[in-house]
């Protein structure tokens, strides 16, 4: 599920850290000493606060299998230089972090050392590095007593040189940073909040900003989308949400049902809504909203007209008549509790064809959204309609519904199959 992030990261980091760190092998490979196991005795406080950190920095979605125990780990995550996989986090003395102190975690989180090991990327402390020491306690706490799973740690099945872990520690060195940039600008109580919950807990910047070639995240662009396996992370930044008819009201509906006008969460941003931002406060996610846009807003865009070829447009209407209004509308205003409107839909409204094409080739499984919102599955049309009729269906979404030309190729379609 969250195999795109680790494609992305993987690429290149990897090789450029192990072949890097063959010449200062020694310095690389040594290990550090551990720390004590000190006394930590949490308070009931800390532990409620604990859980709710966990959810928000969306913990399960790596470390909780979908038929394991939880947080007993064993979730794959996929790469093209073979597959991570989460760790045993529960308490477990032997498998688990039962033996670890408060401290060994925070470093763990914060500088992505487990105890003298480096660990790969794939575990997102290039993120979390900004949690702080309380909220890692708390965190730990809540850990600490969740039940404990005697559940063996999978090994990571890594190719060479992808499997020689000390390259990890030459990465840190160079790329680890403190801090990661803004796209948005303010000062409110709200923003600063939003800020430490995308940023520390979210993550959001490891699959929204674009990736350096050592897999490193681009400080120039954060949050201005970046190309994930299947499914693209769109730009996110003040005024890419604006250009998509972003509000603040409707991102907070976004972030805590899971659908929006807009559309609805879907790809990796799916689980990301249902593991994580559904269980926030209503503050949290407003302040997840104003982090967003900034703390003055830009105006949300209305929809440009676009011109276009009448007879293309009309080949491609006759498609979604057939296909896709009994779900959709015949206007595309979309049906309550059936399918997401596509008049105004923002996958609609993105430049780059590319996510628009893809839901449409691979259809959306059936997924649960937050209260009564549950939609059935969109079906995949990759078998049932051919390059052509996808490129004018596209099209006419596009130029229709979307404000977008209407520049779709067959060939487009035929490259994403
Ligand atoms: C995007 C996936 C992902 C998320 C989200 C994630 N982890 Fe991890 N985590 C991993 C992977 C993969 C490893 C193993 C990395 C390695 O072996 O280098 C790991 C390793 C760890 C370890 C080291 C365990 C050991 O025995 O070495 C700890 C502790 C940990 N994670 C805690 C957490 C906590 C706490 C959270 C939430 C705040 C979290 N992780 C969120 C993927 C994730
Ligand atoms: C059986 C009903 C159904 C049919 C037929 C259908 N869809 Fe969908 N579609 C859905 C549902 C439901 C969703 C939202 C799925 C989710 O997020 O869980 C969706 C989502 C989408 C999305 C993603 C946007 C978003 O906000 O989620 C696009 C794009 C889309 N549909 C286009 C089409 C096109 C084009 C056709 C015709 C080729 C079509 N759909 C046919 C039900 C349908
Ligand atoms: C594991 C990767 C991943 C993470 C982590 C992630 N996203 Fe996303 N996000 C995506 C993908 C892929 C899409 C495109 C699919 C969709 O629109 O649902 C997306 C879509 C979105 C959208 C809808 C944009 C639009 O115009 O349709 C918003 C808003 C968003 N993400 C915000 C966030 C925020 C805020 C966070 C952190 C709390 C976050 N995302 C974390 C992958 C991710």
């Amino acid at each position: 599920m969250k195999r795109a992030l680790v494609d992305r990261f993987a690429h290149g980091v990897l090789a450029a850290a192990c072949a890097l760190s063959v010449l200062t092998l020694a310095a690389c490979g040594q290990e550090e000493s551990t720390p004590s196991h000190d006394a930590f005795t949490p308070t009931p406080e800390q532990v409620a606060h604990g859980r709710y950190l966990v959810k928000a920095a969306d913990c399960a979605a790596c470390h909780t299998s979908q038929d394991g125990a939880p947080f007993a780990g064993g979730v794959k995550i996929a790469s093209p230089y073979g597959a991570f996989y989460g760790s045993n986090i529960t308490p477990d003395k032997q498998h688990g972090i039962g033996n670890w102190s408060a401290d060994d975690f925070y470093r763990a989180l914060h500088d992505g050392n487990a105890r003298g090991k480096h660990l790969y990327p794939s575990m997102p402390y290039t993120s979390y590095r900004q949690l702080t020491r309380a909220d890692s306690d708390a965190i730990y706490a809540y850990l600490m007593t969740v039940k404990q799973a005697p559940v063996e740690n999978h090994a990571h099945d890594l190719k060479f040189p992808y499997n020689l872990r000390f390259g990890m520690a030459l990465w840190d060195m160079v790329f680890l940073k403190d801090t990661l940039p803004d796209a948005s600008a303010g000062q409110s109580a709200d923003w600063q909040r939003g800020r430490y919950l995308a940023n520390a807990l979210g993550h959001c910047a490891e699959c929204h900003t674009p990736r350096n070639f050592a897999g490193q995240l681009v400080d120039a662009k954060p949050l201005s989308g970046a190309a994930l396996g299947r499914v693209i992370a769109p730009d996110i930044t003040p005024a890419g949400l604006a250009a998509r008819g972003w509000t603040a009201a409707d991102l907070q509906r976004f972030f805590s049902v899971g659908i929006a006008p807009q559309g609805s969460a879907f790809g990796e941003m799916y689980p990301v809504v249902h593991l994580s931002t559904q269980y926030l406060t209503n503050d949290d996610v407003r302040a997840l909203g104003v982090y967003l846009l900034g703390d003055t807003p830009p105006a949300p865009q209305p929809l440009p007209a676009v011109s276009a070829d009448g007879a293309a447009l009309a080949a491609g209407r006759s498609v979604y008549l057939a296909v896709c209004a009994g779900c959709h509308g015949l206007a595309g205003e979309g049906k309550p509790h059936v399918a997401v409107a596509m008049n105004g839909n923002s996958t609609l409204r993105q430049a780059d064809p590319h996510n628009l094409l893809v839901a449409m080739l691979d259809g959306i499984d059936t997924q649960k959204f937050a209260g009564v919102e549950n939609m059935q599955a969109m079906p995949a049309f990759a078998s049932t309609l051919s390059d052509e009729e996808l490129a004018q269906l596209a099209n006419y979404l596009r130029a229709t519904w979307g404000g977008q030309a209407a520049n779709v190729a067959a060939g487009d379609v035929k490259a994403l199959r």
